[in-house]
């Protein structure tokens, strides 16, 4: 069996990277790619074919990639290509005003890299800032999300500058050159755009700016509408000139901090209270950082992710490693079911207990990742359901045998929606980009940047309010330049040194079980890989019941995991209806035999997303 090194390098970054045996590079393919994307069904939600594949939640977004795919760029070009346009086309969970986490295969050097993307508090964040001064409470978590205070320093365009300077082929301005023709020439307004507008009315309509942009007449647009963005074109091509300091040390920064700390409001709006505290300092003192993934090893599988301060690596690994002492294959499906609810509720309590900033505070990620931490979670498991919260383990070593449930309840974790979005993008050399990004809700806080056409993040709100106790030790509390805890951080997998699969999906805490009941769907359950992105979700994050899908609510099987193992599910819904159903869409990407790629996107959560490939082909 070959092995995946974890190598150190010492590269002009000093980081570690993980290596890959030179031998068992992906085969690139040397076929010129001429047909157009299109005609493998551009609104489609699977495409199978070579010379490059993009898979995004919108076909203008994953149709920017395959045009820089077309034109020389590689897989990283493609994927900023595709996360500029989607900030165009979908702004309710891209574009310039958010950040996210990139997780790179590079064939030629046979490594694995990450980039760490993740929006940081301004210097002025303290513990207490989302403490109400007036009550000594935490502010509620959507009041607080409504607010510029829950804007961080965007770190979107920085990833996107770090990402093309040292893997891309192309320069960033020519990497934004289909999100500045998409902005200039408009599309057209879909369901879902009109959805995702109701879902965030009344923040978009505090703010003139952002009611100018989306909803002119005090309504989401209606379908068919074209809709171009003057401002962001010419954002992207002021970006295009100048490159990154035009936002980290220039105008656009001002623009920026202006619009934080002295909102332009719509009058007598009621949900605007809280300015920001960002300066220009903080958007100076903005790196985006290369660094290691995680690793772990499932069934036959090398799985690589993204370490802190996402969460998602660590935790969609320590289940796994929990998992690998089961034969879910050979178990009855209900039992293999809870089996996954059960390993996702203990990992979670770890997560919540010790994942934040590893700047700020001290993770054990070795131990989390470790099997022998995993053995002392999974002997908890039983025939029934645990009571959540249940406490977190140790994952400093020495491990015990099994040390029993002790110890306080997990630490508090700040509830979290259904936003966001993954990008999949891979290209003729091999190269394979999994980038998950947001703005966090969708619409982000509801503020436009005024003149430059797209909203701001929220995502300071990642952070936990307070302590779940008062005193008791919390890695993810606010302090000024600390990054929020995210759960954001797809998978690259590996057989036998290649690459073979990739997948990511948006919607807060539950991408991570999103990632995991995919991967147990295709590796233990034997689905194709598109039927195990489409299957209905269920979602443990050590809370009292299971977030399901109605399709997963309303089953048989949900049925038998509750009068046989006890587990309690509670119907994901909500007010705007398919939207509210979903937890959160996937993108996902095959290698197939012959080095022929399969671009998967959802079929049907969210509208469906659309996948993509250079040359298709049956
Ligand atoms: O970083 C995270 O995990 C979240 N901010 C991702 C955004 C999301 O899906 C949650 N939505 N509220």
């Amino acid at each position: 069996m070959r092995r995946l090194l974890a190598v150190s390098l010492t590269s002009a970054l000093a980081v570690s990277l993980a290596v890959l045996p030179l031998a068992a590079s992906a085969a690139p393919s040397q076929r010129p790619a001429a047909a157009r994307a299109t005609a493998a069904g551009g609104t489609g939600s699977l495409a199978v074919g070579t010379g490059g594949a993009v898979a995004s939640m919108d076909p203008g977004a994953s149709q920017a990639g395959i045009d820089v795919l077309e034109h020389g760029g590689n897989a990283i070009d493609a994927a900023v290509a595709t996360a500029s346009a989607l900030g165009v086309t979908i702004p309710f969970v891209a574009g310039p005003g958010g950040g996210g986490f990139m997780v790179i295969y590079l064939a030629k050097t046979h490594q694995v890299v990450t980039i760490d993307g993740r929006e940081t508090c301004p210097a002025a964040c303290t513990t207490s800032m989302f403490i109400d001064p007036g009550t000594g409470q935490p502010y509620g978590y959507d009041y607080a999300s409504d607010q510029p205070l829950a804007t961080g320093v965007p770190s979107m365009v920085a990833t996107w500058a770090k990402a093309v300077s040292l893997y891309g082929r192309q320069s960033l301005g020519a990497d934004l050159q289909p999100a500045i023709n998409v902005a200039d020439r408009g599309f057209r307004v879909n369901a879902d755009f009109q959805q995702l507008t109701a879902s965030d009315l009344p923040e978009l309509q505090a703010y003139p700016a952002s009611r100018w942009l989306l909803t002119p007449a005090g309504n989401p647009l209606p379908v068919g509408y074209l809709l171009r963005n003057p401002d962001l074109a010419r954002t992207y091509r002021l970006l295009a000139r100048y490159g990154p300091s035009f936002l980290y040390n220039g105008p656009l920064g001002q623009a920026i901090v202006q619009a934080d700390d002295h909102p332009v409001v719509t009058p007598g709006n009621n949900i605007v209270a809280l300015p920001g505290i960002m300066t220009m300092n903080d958007l100076r003192a903005y790196t985006a950082r290369v660094q290691a993934p995680t690793h772990v090893r499932y069934r036959s599988l090398d799985i690589y992710s993204m370490g802190p301060p996402s969460s998602s690596g660590s935790t969609v690994g320590e289940a796994l490693n929990i998992l690998n002492g089961y034969n879910l294959s050979a178990e009855p499906r209900a039992t293999a079911l809870f089996h996954y609810l059960e390993a996702s509720r203990l990992s979670y309590a770890d997560r919540n207990a010790y994942v934040g900033d590893p700047r700020y505070v001290s993770v054990p990620l070795s131990g989390l990742l470790s099997p022998e931490f995993a053995a002392t979670r999974r002997c908890l498991i039983g025939d029934q359901a645990l009571t959540s919260p249940v406490a977190p383990g140790d994952p400093n070593p020495p491990y015990g045998s099994c040390p029993g449930q002790s110890g306080s309840a997990a630490a508090s974790a700040s509830p979290e929606g259904s936003h966001t979005n993954n990008i999949v993008t891979a290209d003729k050399w091999g190269n394979i980009v999994a980038y998950t990004n947001t703005i966090n809700f969708f619409g982000g806080s509801g503020e436009t940047v005024p003149g430059y056409g797209f909203l701001l993040n929220n995502e300071m709100t990642d952070f936990d309010f307070a302590p779940p106790a008062q005193g008791a030790y919390d890695p993810n509390l606010p302090a000024g330049g600390k990054q929020p805890r995210s759960s954001m951080g797809p998978v690259i997998a590996f057989r036998n040194g290649k690459p073979v699969f990739s997948v990511g999906a948006a919607g807060g805490s539950t991408i991570i079980t999103t990632i995991l009941q995919i991967i147990l769907n295709h590796v233990d359950f034997g689905m194709s890989l598109p039927a195990a992105l489409a299957a209905p979700r269920v979602s443990q994050t050590n809370s009292a019941t299971s977030l399901a899908e109605p399709d997963f609510y309303n089953s048989a099987l949900a049925k038998q995991l509750t009068s046989e193992f006890g587990e309690q599910f509670s119907e994901a819904t909500g007010p705007i209806v398919p939207l509210d159903y979903y937890p959160g869409d996937a993108t996902a990407l095959q290698v197939l035999s012959g080095g022929r790629l399969e671009s998967i996107a959802e079929p049907v959560r969210l509208g469906g997303g659309s996948a993509l490939v250079v040359n298709p082909s049956p």
